[in-house]
């Protein structure tokens, strides 16, 4: 499915109950997507995301995604730092990367719309080079990640968790979601969690849990999400 398309059918419908409301939007683009193929991260998927992200003490504050694609995802994630955090926290950051650019001037007038902007900051271009800059220019800081979200393709998802793992970002307690590894799958990033990570004294371990969740479509898959938790992270 087309993002402009989208956000034309966003565009059409009643703004005053989408307008600063980034759960109604987050429903209406999860609405579409029931009825066109919409590859966006599912009603029943989120649900399965939100406990992991409900139970973490101190609350999340800082969230990398992989795959922007029309924001539907990140506009939820900014919904939840908000509903953990308060309407007036602070330090409240969707960094999200989007390798196309049309799409993500879509993804970013959809979280306008959202009144999310202030949270999402949509960064365009090839995820590890994006995330590689933020943290060279200190926006994204050692131990500063409380979730990061892997929905962009799955070849990149084991690649791209080193990469964090490298730069140091997690602390103890942060998620690492990933979505879609039973089809297309992604079965060197499920093994590697599953084995707890590279192993061996100094490194980041893992526990890890796989969900299968509705799509919400009778038969539509891929429905699988696996939650992983960083048990220790790097002394
Ligand atoms: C499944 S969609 C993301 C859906 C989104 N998370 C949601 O739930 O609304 C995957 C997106 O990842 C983007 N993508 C793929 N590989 C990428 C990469 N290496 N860096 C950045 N974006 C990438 C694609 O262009 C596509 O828009």
């Amino acid at each position: 499915m087309n993002a402009e398309a989208v956000l034309k059918y966003i565009l059409s419908q009643p703004q005053d109950a989408l307008v600063n409301n980034p759960w109604a939007l987050y429903q209406a683009l999860d609405f579409y997507g029931r009825t066109s193929h919409l590859m966006n991260f599912k009603q029943a998927k989120l649900n399965v995301a939100k406990k992991a992200l409900d139970s973490m003490q101190p609350a999340p504050k800082v969230v990398l995604e992989f795959g922007t694609y029309t924001g539907c995802s990140a506009i939820a994630w900014a919904a939840i730092l908000r509903d953990l955090n308060g309407p007036f926290a602070e330090g409240l950051h969707v960094y999200t990367f989007e390798l196309d650019e049309d799409v993500a001037a879509v993804a970013q007038e959809l979280i306008r719309i959202a009144g999310v902007d202030d949270i999402v900051h949509v960064i365009v271009g090839p995820a590890a080079e994006s995330l590689q800059k933020l943290v060279a220019e200190g926006k994204v800081t050692p131990k500063g990640v409380d979730m990061a979200f892997f929905d962009h393709w799955e070849k990149f998802y084991l690649s791209d968790l080193q990469l964090c793992e490298d730069l140091d970002l997690f602390r103890e307690g942060s998620r690492v979601i990933a979505d879609n590894t039973d089809i297309p799958g992604a079965p060197d990033y499920l093994a590697y969690v599953r084995a707890g990570g590279r192993g061996g004294e100094g490194n980041v371990k893992f526990e890890t849990n796989s969900y299968e969740s509705e799509s919400g479509i009778e038969g539509r898959r891929p429905n699988m999400v696996e939650v992983s938790t960083v048990l220790a992270a790097k002394p």
